[in-house]
């Protein structure tokens, strides 16, 4: 199957955070897409959020009316999982972060033939391979991990298991591509995958910052959104040091600064466990640098979402990626 085949697309899962998200992406694209979720009242849930995302994107101006209309005329909701897979070329798997939901999943595909359609599941950070384990044709098992929200954010990081072909590797990222996502491919399986590491490992550090009495919650916070996050918008730490190094470019970064963050590194977190009492500490900072935010910026987590994706529509716009 090439990327150009895929018109029909199952998102299972689609009242979640996620589901929904995804569902309005392909539906905003102009893919058919068939919802799937395990209850009535969920799938009004998902009614709700989908025509909510879309609503958002027609009042800044991303869609038209008529290209919503088109967009909700494409959409099928549905708690019969045969129903729900009729008739697809790709399906993404949105249901909780659990084994067993996902191999039941992978399982009704095999059930009901679908054993060339692609199976591309949300996880954060389960393999594949264990996915995919009791399938017929675990060849045509990937992860598709999004960021959230899904339909806003472009990364899309395809990962594979064992037994997953370089071909339904390839169409995926091809379809990822053409439908305007950034798709990257993982050439190992590695938990976390690529993203989320990062982001853990520079968050582990903001934690322990934190603990040590550096600096608050909100000043960690301000210190990567108003310096590197402003940059990271644009490019990633490797560009950045290239920048950095001026006629050296990343040589020029790293003999610089290079035996310095050796030194810092040695002094740097390095635990495996989230430090006892951590949470709460955490939570009762980010709750003070919630209140201290303006109202424009928004206090609670409904208004900063809807601040944040005001920005995130901003940025996107810059950078071409909408
Ligand atoms: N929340 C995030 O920021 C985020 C980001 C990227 C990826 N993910 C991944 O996306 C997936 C979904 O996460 P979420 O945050 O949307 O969770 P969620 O709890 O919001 O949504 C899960 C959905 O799955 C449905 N569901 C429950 N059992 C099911 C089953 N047996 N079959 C099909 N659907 C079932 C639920 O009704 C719900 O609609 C997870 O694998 C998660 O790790 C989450």
């Amino acid at each position: 199957m090439k990327a150009a085949d895929i018109k029909k697309i199952t998102v299972l899962g689609g009242s979640g955070l996620i589901g929904s998200g995804w569902a309005t992406f392909f539906l905003w694209k102009g893919f058919d897409v068939n919802i799937y979720d395990i209850s009535d009242a969920l799938l009004q849930t998902a009614r709700e959020r989908i025509s909510a995302s879309l609503s958002y994107l027609l009042a800044k101006n991303i869609i038209t009316k008529e290209s919503m209309q088109k967009a909700l005329s494409k959409s099928f909701y549905t708690t019969d999982i045969g129903e729900g897979l009729r008739g697809v070329q790709f399906v993404q798997e949105c249901a909780p972060e659990k084994y067993e939901p996902k191999q039941a999943l992978v399982a009704a595909m095999d059930q009901y033939g679908l054993n060339e359609a692609i199976f591309a599941s949300s996880t954060s950070g389960l393999l594949i391979t264990e996915i995919a384990k009791n399938s017929q044709y675990p060849e045509r098992c990937i992860g598709a991990h999004p960021y959230n929200p899904p339909h806003l954010i472009p990364l899309v990081e395809i990962t594979k298991g064992e037994k997953t072909s370089e071909a339904v590797l390839q169409t995926a990222y091809e379809f990822f591509q053409a439908a305007g996502k950034e798709p990257i491919i993982l050439q190992k399986e590695a938990p976390g995958f690529i993203a989320n590491r990062l982001q853990i490992a520079l968050y582990r550090e903001a934690v322990d910052l934190v603990l040590r009495g550096v600096c608050t919650v909100e000043d960690v916070d301000k210190a990567l959104c108003f310096g590197p996050g402003l940059r990271y918008a644009l490019m990633g730490q490797n560009l950045i040091f290239q920048l950095g190094g001026g006629p050296f470019g990343l040589k020029g970064v790293m003999m610089h600064i290079g035996p310095s963050a050796e030194m810092w590194m040695n002094d740097m977190a390095a635990w495996k466990k989230w430090p006892a009492g951590c949470i709460d500490v955490l939570q009762e900072g980010v709750d003070k640098e919630m209140a201290n935010r303006s109202a424009e910026e928004g206090k609670t987590n409904e208004e900063i979402s809807r601040w944040r994706d005001d920005k995130l529509l901003s940025l996107l716009k810059l950078i071409n990626k909408i």
